[in-house]
């Protein structure tokens, strides 16, 4: 008994600042989604709901929770990548928005969409995420994952217009619809159109090749999680 007190206490010592008996004691440690009281000292809860945790694509994440003696512990768990023909992802598609993505265009009026990030430094929801997640009804972009590169998919004409594209990095992304493919007359995609908003702009028309940023071989159909 005297060894587990003594080596309680030492946990507690080895970051002092960080001490603590109950959860309460740690209200004031700086974590995204709380602190608890694990083993003495504050440690910070990984997760609260699916969306918080990071997982490669391909991969489902779950915040997962496990009840111990009257605590509840959450923490990251990511599915491991599953092959094709089970993935649990499908092609978002929407093509018969066509005219409703056409409308936004003429109407030169921003659309929004609460299941979007809002913009840097706003609280409008008016990224060019928002744009494709209100035509396509779709789940906010932590569902995303890459699909087929959009180049590639042109040249073996394999895409419909108004399918939804997007680029996919960690940060500073861009979701838009493939209007039209610019080949030359043996075929090589040179070009891409496609109709986007940004939060600064309304959506519009805009055209991509290999030197404007994005580039259009940046580009990806994107797969939903179901
Ligand atoms: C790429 O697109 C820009 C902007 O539309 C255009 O000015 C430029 O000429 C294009 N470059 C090529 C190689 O087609």
């Amino acid at each position: 008994m005297n060894g587990i007190l003594l080596s309680l206490l030492f946990l507690c010592t080895v970051n002092f600042s960080q001490c603590c008996w109950k959860d309460h004691d740690c209200h004031d440690h700086s974590c995204q989604y709380g602190s608890r009281c694990h083993l003495r000292s504050c440690r910070c809860i990984e997760c609260l709901e699916d969306g918080h945790c990071q997982c490669s694509a391909g991969q489902i994440s779950e915040c997962s929770s496990f009840h111990f003696f009257g605590h509840t512990s959450h923490h990251c768990v990511c599915h491991g990548n599953y092959p094709a023909t089970q993935q649990p992802f499908v092609k978002l598609e929407c093509n018969h928005q066509k005219i409703s993505v056409i409308e936004s265009i003429a109407e030169n009026l921003h659309v929004e969409d609460s299941r979007a990030e809002p913009c840097p430094g706003t609280t409008k929801h008016q990224t060019s995420e928002a744009f494709v997640i209100n035509k396509c009804n779709s789940k906010a972009r932590s569902s995303w994952s890459k699909g087929e590169q959009v180049k590639t998919e042109c040249s073996n004409d394999a895409i419909s217009p108004y399918t939804p594209i997007s680029t996919f990095y960690d940060q500073g992304n861009m979701a838009a619809f493939l209007i039209d493919c610019t080949k030359t007359t043996d075929g090589v995609v040179i070009g891409l159109t496609i109709a986007v908003q940004t939060c600064h702009d309304a959506p519009m028309v805009m055209n991509l090749n290999e030197t404007t940023t994005p580039r259009m071989s940046e580009f990806y159909t994107i797969l939903q999680q179901k």
